[in-house]
Formats: C-alpha cells, structure tokens, sequence
C-alpha cells in the first residue's frame, strides 16, 4: 500500500512553477524558481502534495527522509533518444579519430545502416532487455520521462519489432516512455535508388499496420541532404497525421534545406537538432508553436557546432535539452552531461539549461501538465543530489555523478 511520505531539510527545492505553464521562453529560460530550507509532502499516489518552506512543515506520522545539505529538482525529460538499439558502434568511433566524418563513415554503408543490420539479426527479447538496462540507467541518471524512436529496422518487420519492443517497455517502465516512429531514419540499403519505393512502403504499409495496433505516438523523419528531402518529409507527415501521429523530426543537423518552415507547416511538436540555422530558419521559429530541441551531446561526439540555443533564447524563444541518445551519433544517456554541455558551450546558464531539460523537455512530449516542475498535483519524479554548495556546482561538476536519489512517484 503506498503511503505518503515527507521530505525534510531541502537545501533548496528548485523548479517550481504555479499554473502550470506550458514551457518557459525567452528570459523566462532563466527563472528556476526555488525555495531554500524545503519541505515536500508525496501524496499516497505518488503526486507532489504540497511543499514549503521549513517554518510551515506539517504534522507528519509517516516516513520523513532528511535532505540536509542537499538539492531537490524536478526529474529531467528526454524527449529524443534512440534508445532501442541492437550492439554498438565503438568501430566507427575510431575511423572518426583517424579522420573520417559522421557523414563519410554513413556514405560506405557505416552509420544508421550499420546498426539496421545488427537490428534485423536480433530478437525482440534481446532488444527489450538492453534497452530495459538503458532505461534503469537512464533513471538513475536522473531521467523521469522519456521518448524511444524507431528507425533501425527501416523494413516492415523490423520497424514494427522497433515498436513492439518499445510498446513492451513504455507497459512495464516506472517512467512515462513516448514513442515515435522513424522509418523514414535513411533508405535501406537494398531501396537505396528508389527512395519513392521506401516512402511508399512507409505510408502504404508501416503506417496502415502501426495504426491497427496503435503503436506509436510521433512522427519523425530525418530530413538531410542525402536522406530524406523535404518534399519527401511533407509526404510522410501527411501521412503520419492521417494516423494521428504528430511531426516531431530530425533537421538541420548538416545542412539548412528548409526542413525547419516545412514542419512548422506540418504543425510539428518539435524540430530537433538545428545545428546548423539561417536567418529564416530563426524567423520560422519565432512564428510558431514548434520547440526546438538542441542536442549537444551529439555535436560533442562526432564534433559538428553546436546549434545556437543562446541565440535562440535572445530572441525569446523556448529551448529544449535532450541526449539524442543513440549508438552512432550520441551515445550519452546522461541529462546531467547534457545540462553541462549547454552551460560549457552554448553559453546558458544553469537556471536556463534546467528550465530547458526539465520543463521544455515535458512539452516536447507534452507531458507538462504533470511532470517536468515542482507544482502541487504533478506527478513526484524528483533528483535529490548528493550534498553540494549550490545549483551551479552541479553542471559545472561535469563529470561528476551527483545525483544521489531519484523517486519515481
Ligand atoms: O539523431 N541524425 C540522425 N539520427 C541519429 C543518428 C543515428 C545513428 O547514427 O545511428 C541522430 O544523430
Ligand atoms: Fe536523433
């Protein structure tokens, strides 16, 4: 039977919101609201109940957990992780070392397809067991909320073994898990000079058969030269909406082809990536209702820039942090790192990158209504760190793991 249960003490409790706003934009992005000498009551289903400073603690029978010294936030949200995936890929980690680029190594058949391969020989059981174990790890890293893609299978079978495997873990995972939909992640090598071929295969097929069994709630595509191009994205997003599934895609992670104004048009929930932006691709955002999801794990590891989210801010635009946790490109399960990247090369500061990863991160999944902030009735997914000075200690210890608790409702 579950019971509620007190936490006392809390240095500071950081991440409080009232009203539930949908996300925080501009300079808003600055303002993580926190009450110092904390108290936080967890209701018996596992909501925040109520909180205060320490003056005003209730009367309290049940279980107390002292948090003396230490800080309380809301748990993180990654909204954009490959996290089903079969082997890894340190091989191609090397070939960059000698000087190849992410996008040589997928030209010679390295890359998505390389991990297409390994997928296909796997069975559905592996796949839910590694990815149950990246899950477990994930959480303990802080994550309270997460999005699993599809698009290693880039085959019929194999795409809707993707989500099976993910429908399996969203019904046994502690966390909110969303999914989304990746056929169109690269053309498989065997369609590789029919593109129309695959995109026929996703909307006449996959789509139809993800429908019937109701498997997915996203959209996404990457839209890149050499990939998908945006003619073709529009099609797919088209298609995806007439199933109900919402654009949330993969763009200007190399190239600016327009991609950004296209999924605005397709009324997309995110763009994600946005390495590389143009003056227009700026305008578009600033007109729309779609996040932008930055994922600088992924420009630390295969060094490409990182997108400009300070800019993006300055012009009052809401930012979103995310692993893009994936065996190629980003193999970061980690939000703290990510939160330390922002700070370390994107010119954020604290306040904002937690604002970016926490909250911003719950309305890219549209989740924000109960989690993603400290706020009576969201749902009690909490870090509690180990004892430290302040909140700018924690991104900038990098590489240290101070998150010392994680509660889960
Ligand atoms: O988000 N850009 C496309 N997809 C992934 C990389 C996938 C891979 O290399 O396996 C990304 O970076
Ligand atoms: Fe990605």
């Amino acid at each position: 039977m579950p019971q509620k249960h007190l936490y006392t003490h809390i240095k500071s409790l950081y991440g409080i919101t009232t009203n539930r706003p949908k996300f925080k934009a501009g300079k808003d992005m600055a303002d993580f609201k926190n009450i110092e000498n904390a108290w936080l009551l967890v209701s018996e289903n596992g909501t925040i109940e109520n909180f205060g400073e320490i003056q005003t603690v209730p009367e309290f029978s049940g279980p107390v957990t002292n948090c003396l010294g230490k800080l309380m936030l809301p748990c993180f949200v990654d909204s954009h992780t490959h996290l089903i995936h079969a082997g890894s890929r340190e091989n191609e980690f090397v070939d960059r070392i000698k000087g190849l680029t992410y996008e040589q190594i997928a030209q010679r058949g390295g890359g998505i397809l390389n991990s297409a391969a390994k997928l296909n020989l796997a069975t559905e059981n592996e796949l839910f067991e590694s990815a149950f174990d990246r899950l477990n790890q994930a959480i303990a890293l802080g994550t309270g909320a997460i999005e699993v893609k599809s698009g290693y299978g880039l085959s019929l079978e194999n795409e809707l073994k993707m989500l099976r495997v993910a429908n399996r873990l969203k019904s046994v995972s502690p966390i909110p898990v969303k999914i989304t939909f990746l056929g169109a992640h690269a053309l498989p090598a065997d369609l590789k000079s029919e593109p129309e071929k695959y995109i026929d295969l996703i909307v006449n097929e996959m789509l139809p058969a993800i429908a019937a069994e109701n498997l997915a709630d996203y959209m996404d595509v990457f839209c890149e030269t050499n990939y998908f191009s945006v003619a073709q994205m529009e099609r797919l997003l088209d298609a995806g909406w007439k199933v109900n599934l919402k654009p949330k895609v993969h763009v200007n992670q190399f190239n600016s082809i327009g991609a950004v104004q296209a999924a605005i048009d397709k009324m997309a929930i995110s763009v994600d990536h946005l390495e590389v932006m143009t003056d227009d691709d700026f305008k578009a955002l600033k007109n729309s209702e779609t996040l932008p999801v930055a994922v600088p794990a992924c420009s630390f590891f295969i060094k490409i820039p990182y997108a400009p989210v300070r800019k993006m801010i300055d012009l009052g635009l809401p930012v979103t942090l995310a692993t893009d946790y994936n065996p190629g490109s980003s193999p970061c399960l980690s939000m703290p790192f990510v939160v330390s990247l922002a700070c370390i090369n994107m010119n954020l500061l604290p306040e904002e990158a937690f604002n970016a990863a926490t909250l911003n991160g719950a309305a890219a999944l549209e989740l924000q209504a109960d989690y993603g902030s400290i706020e009576i009735g969201k749902k009690a997914n909490l870090i509690i760190t180990k004892p430290v000075e302040s909140l700018n200690y924690l991104p900038y210890s990098f590489a240290e793991n101070w998150v010392e608790r994680v509660v889960i409702s």
